[in-house]
């Protein structure tokens, strides 16, 4: 940096380098101060409206009282409001009335699939599409019945179907005939001694004579192909089932199938939603 200033006129800074290159002193453009102090001012502005600095213990609030909170508040009393109508008439009604009204039941259709995700679908699959163990609920198969009120009933309950384990009261021989049998039913080849068989043992007093099942009982229909507990070689499911029942006590292969009571768990209001809501999957009676 040189010493002397060879051009002392020009209002430079001082700062001159080999004589020539040197600091000029010249003020930024207009547009640039006037873009500086709006961005102050607005930085101020937006203090005095906003919550914005945090202090200590709590922070500066600004002279409009606004939190997002607060707005999403407002927002989600509003939503309330609007479904208070809705709600009010679906806990003075009952599953089946709110299911013949037609705006009613689309509210429930709409409103209810955060219910159904959170409480159900963890077993029955999304949309009751089912699961391996759990049935499906947009069919019109039902183990229970599919009337509206017989679903309520599912739901307020639970339900826990019962077949007794054969194992040890049939032969293997005896088991091979009734599991194709049953298999056959659905497949069109059944044969009259596994039909025979099928009617003298306690079969019929659960599934009945013609094996629709009893909806009482939740005994499956072993008619319609619609396997309960399904796998890949279905004669050796069925012969599983008939060896080791359906919730059957101290036998250690038998299948689990039982559906958990949502009265302690759901409100009155809800398991009427969820009854309706299942309904109008397509498969209600
Ligand atoms: C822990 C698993 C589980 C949960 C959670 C569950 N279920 Fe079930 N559900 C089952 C099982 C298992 C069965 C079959 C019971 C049987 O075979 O005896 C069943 C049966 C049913 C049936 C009867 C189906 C028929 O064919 O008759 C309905 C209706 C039903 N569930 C609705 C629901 C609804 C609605 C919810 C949520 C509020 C729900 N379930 C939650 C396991 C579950
Ligand atoms: C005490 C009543 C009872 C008796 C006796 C009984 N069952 Fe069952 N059975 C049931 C019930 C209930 C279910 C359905 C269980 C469920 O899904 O919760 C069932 C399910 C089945 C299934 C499975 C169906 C599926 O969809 O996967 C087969 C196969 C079957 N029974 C065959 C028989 C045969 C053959 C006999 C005679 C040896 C028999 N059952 C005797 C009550 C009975």
């Amino acid at each position: 940096m040189s010493e002397h200033n060879p051009f002392p006129d020009e209002g430079n800074t001082g700062h001159i380098w080999d004589d020539n290159l040197r600091e000029l002193s010249n003020p930024p453009p207009n547009w640039w101060m006037m873009a500086w102090y709006a961005s102050i001012a607005f930085v101020i502005g937006y203090g005095l409206i906003y919550p914005m600095i945090p202090l200590a213990t709590t922070h500066t609030k600004g002279f409009t009282g606004w939190t997002a909170i607060g707005e999403y508040k407002a927002d989600l009393a509003a939503v309330e409001a609007a479904r208070k109508p809705y709600e009010d008439k679906i806990a003075a009604m009952s599953a089946k009335e709110i299911l013949a009204d037609e705006a009613l039941s689309t509210y429930v259709e709409h409103s209810g699939k955060v219910l159904f995700g959170d409480n159900c679908s963890a077993c029955h699959g999304a949309g009751g599409a089912g699961n391996v163990g759990f049935p499906v609920l947009a069919d019109d198969d039902w183990l229970f019945g599919g009337t509206i009120e017989q679903i309520q009933t599912t739901i307020t309950n639970g339900r826990k179907g019962m077949m007794t384990a054969h194992a040890a009261t049939l032969s293997a021989a005896e088991i091979d005939t009734l599991a194709n049998y049953v298999v056959g039913l659905s497949e069109g080849n059944a044969d009259e001694k596994g039909k025979a068989l099928f009617q003298s043992k306690a079969c019929f007093a659960c599934h009945g004579m013609d094996a629709k099942g009893m909806a009482a009982l939740g005994s499956a229909n072993l008619t319609d192909g619609i396997w309960r507990f399904d796998e890949a070689d279905k004669v050796a499911s069925a012969k599983r089932t008939i060896a080791h029942g359906v919730n059957a006590a101290g036998d250690a292969k038998t299948r689990n199938a039982e559906m958990p009571a949502f009265k302690d768990k759901l409100s009155e209001a809800d398991i009427k939603k969820m009854a309706v809501y299942v309904y109008k999957f397509g498969g209600g009676k």
